[in-house]
């Protein structure tokens, strides 16, 4: 029998290569999609890896309770993967109120709809780095207290905290993995690596001058989403739900993390990065580091793609994506 596994969020980052993942490995992949004035879009991720026709995509919201119970009894699938939310830190001081509901309550929904019709299933949240915030220990690990700074991280905070008692109260096997920042080319244009990767490649092409950024002093520990994917599934496969810290375990500068993209196509950033207090944010994560030694030792799970090797990557894609 084929395995059946549900994403929420497929249409984003982590879900097309999640779905790619999956594919591989021999499972029906269905997904939930919001209903969009502009159909037809929404799987432009999906299409850039070539898997679109390969998942099915079923009408839902994580702000609709009711949608996604009856996708779960539709689908009865053996894993779900919760990963859709209002995910830019940035956004969620403009919508608050969305950014609880969705990234926050929308985990309940998503529980709640796994309790009634597919108890059995094993659930993976998608909990975020980000709710270290200001951070408590230099290098952030599972037993490392938790410091939300935007919307978004108290929002995931909740999230994260009602996947642990959904598995204590009832059972489920849910696992919450605290994810450190990790892009591709398909990361959303709002995000730096993409913003710096996308800007570098219309500098370089003459189409732009400059490239306005915020706090270029920020550290991040940046991975690749191709492997950080890989480690939802494995937490899926153990036989105890539990939570696990996934990161490179390295931290660079957003300046420095510019330099490379720079760099690379022969450029200098000195001559085109302009700073723009309008991407200040009103409170900061200055640095996150985290400590994947858990994920090492129970999962075998590493970093594979390193921030020069990514970075690269990606300009190569935006240069061709803009050529084209
Ligand atoms: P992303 O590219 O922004 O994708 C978010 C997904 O959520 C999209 O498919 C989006 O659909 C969907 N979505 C948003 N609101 C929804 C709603 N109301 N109902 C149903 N679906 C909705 O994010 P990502 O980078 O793939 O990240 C995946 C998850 O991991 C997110 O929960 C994020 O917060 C978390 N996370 C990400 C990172 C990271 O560095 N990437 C690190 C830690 C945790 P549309 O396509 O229709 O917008
Ligand atoms: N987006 C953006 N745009 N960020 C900028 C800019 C800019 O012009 N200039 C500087 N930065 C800084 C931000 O202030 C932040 O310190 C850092 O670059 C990274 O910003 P983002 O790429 O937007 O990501 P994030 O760290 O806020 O959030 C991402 O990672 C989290 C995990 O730690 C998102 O993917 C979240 O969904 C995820 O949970």
């Amino acid at each position: 029998m084929k395995k059946r596994a549900l994403v929420t969020g497929i249409t984003g980052q982590d879900g097309a290569y999640l779905s790619q993942f999956l594919l591989s490995k021999g499972y029906d992949v269905f997904g939930v999609i919001r209903r969009s004035s502009h159909r037809g879009v929404e799987d432009h991720r999906l299409r850039w890896l070539g898997v679109a026709d390969r998942v099915t995509l079923l009408d839902g919201d994580l702000g609709d309770a009711s949608s996604l119970v009856r996708i779960v009894k539709e689908t009865r699938p053996d894993e779900v993967y919760n990963l859709a939310a209002q995910s830019f830190v940035a956004s969620s001081w403009r919508q608050p109120v969305l950014t609880a509901n969705i990234t926050g309550v929308g985990v309940t929904n998503m529980l709640e709809a796994v309790r009634a019709e597919a108890p059995e299933a094993r659930f993976y949240q998608a909990s975020s780095s980000e709710m270290f915030g200001l951070i408590q220990e230099e290098r952030q690990s599972e037993k490392t207290p938790f410091y939300p700074r935007s919307p978004y991280a108290v929002a995931k905070l909740y999230g994260h905290w009602i996947t642990v008692n959904y598995r204590e109260s009832f059972g489920l096997h849910a696992s919450s993995g605290i994810l450190f920042n990790h892009e591709s080319p398909l990361r959303g244009i709002e995000f730096v690596t993409r913003k710096v990767t996308d800007g570098v490649a219309r500098i370089k092409l003459g189409m732009a001058k400059e490239l306005r950024l915020g706090n270029i002093d920020a550290k991040r520990d940046w991975g690749h989403a191709r492997d950080y994917v890989q480690a939802m599934w494995l937490m899926l496969q153990q036989d105890k739900p539990d939570d696990y810290v996934v990161a490179t375990g390295v931290t660079t500068t957003v300046r420095d993390m510019c330099r490379i993209a720079f760099a690379h196509v022969g450029l200098d950033m000195d001559k085109h990065v302009v700073i723009d207090p309008a991407f200040y944010r009103p409170a900061e994560v200055d640095v996150l580091l985290g400590d994947p030694s858990k994920a090492h030792a129970k999962l075998g799970w590493k970093a594979t793609t390193t921030l020069d090797e990514m970075i690269r990557e990606m300009v190569d894609a935006d240069l061709a994506r803009l050529k084209a």
